[in-house]
């Protein structure tokens, strides 16, 4: 079952009591059929390890997939650009000294989010709120942009006060977080944003979640719209995705203090052939 902290902290978050009977369920079947779940530690320890084979073996690096995409041999970095906001932003989370995971890849987002000049941005997964961060210095550029994002705080006392604390106060106005888990609050995302320029999975790592969320990102998005999902190397579910709507993904492949990672990128064609 849940830990006894993390159960109590979904008690005392009514609006996200959905999620934890989901994750008791999660549980249950676990327990009960543990051969046909995706979920078990085992079966997701080995999906990772053949789902990073499959990534390694097409991955090009961050500035390759860029210059596929954009034709651009030459972008100003984003790291150097906005070196001095990031170092306050660095300086905010050293302070909270909470471990809340990893960030997306900002150079790719930022870089693509530029290319296609986005002005509707759907992200699920905030955290700290490095990728949104990303999408909003691109976004503050245009009249009418937005971006809505969807985020689950992590299970513990706290934590909601740290969800997007690297974002500047000047950029929320172009922001709007739905704070409940995606199956929740996807649906309300997509009717704040029906048609997006560009969407950035980095929420629920499940492989039934990533199955859930990526095909109603896709439908959202626009013709020659970006579809950027992160860990890829998690499981399968990029891949069948991929698969299923007949689309060959981009997979990038980025080197971090705690490994290799993979994140996936679609364009959406001009006009889909069934
Ligand atoms: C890896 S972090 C996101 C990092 C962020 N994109 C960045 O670049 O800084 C994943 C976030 O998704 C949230 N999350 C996990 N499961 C979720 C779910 N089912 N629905 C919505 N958010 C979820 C986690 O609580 C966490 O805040």
């Amino acid at each position: 079952m849940l830990s006894l902290q993390r159960s109590l902290w979904f008690l005392k978050h009514p609006k996200l009591y959905p999620e934890s009977i989901r994750k008791v369920n999660r549980k249950i079947q676990t327990l009960l059929f543990p051969s046909r779940v995706t979920h078990t530690a085992e079966a997701r320890a080995k999906a990772q390890q053949e789902a990073t084979q499959w990534c390694e073996q097409y991955a090009i690096d961050t500035q390759s997939a860029i210059l596929q995409i954009t034709g651009c041999t030459e972008f100003d970095s984003f790291y150097q650009k906005f070196s001095e906001q990031l170092k306050t932003s660095e300086t905010i989370v050293e302070k909270y000294a909470v471990n809340m995971g990893g960030c997306g890849n900002l150079e790719l987002i930022y870089q693509l989010a530029e290319y296609i000049q986005a002005k509707k941005v759907i992200e699920t997964g905030v955290s700290y709120g490095w990728s949104s961060l990303a999408f909003l210095l691109s976004l503050k550029n245009r009249q009418d942009s937005m971006l809505v994002s969807t985020d689950l705080p992590y299970a513990f006392e706290g934590s909601e006060n740290y969800v997007g604390c690297v974002v500047p106060l000047e950029l929320k106005s172009l922001w709007k977080i739905i704070s409940y888990a995606d199956r929740e609050a996807l649906p309300q995302a997509l009717k704040l944003l029906p048609s997006i320029d560009l969407a950035h999975y980095d929420s629920d790592k499940f492989y039934e979640g990533r199955l859930w969320a990526y095909p109603k990102l896709w439908e959202a998005l626009k013709p020659e719209g970006i579809f950027i999902s992160d860990d890829i190397h998690d499981d399968f579910a990029f891949r069948d995705f991929c698969n299923s709507i007949k689309q060959q993904p981009l997979i990038v492949k980025d080197s971090t203090d705690s490994g290799n990672r993979y994140v996936g990128v679609l364009v959406k064609p001009k006009t889909i052939t069934a």
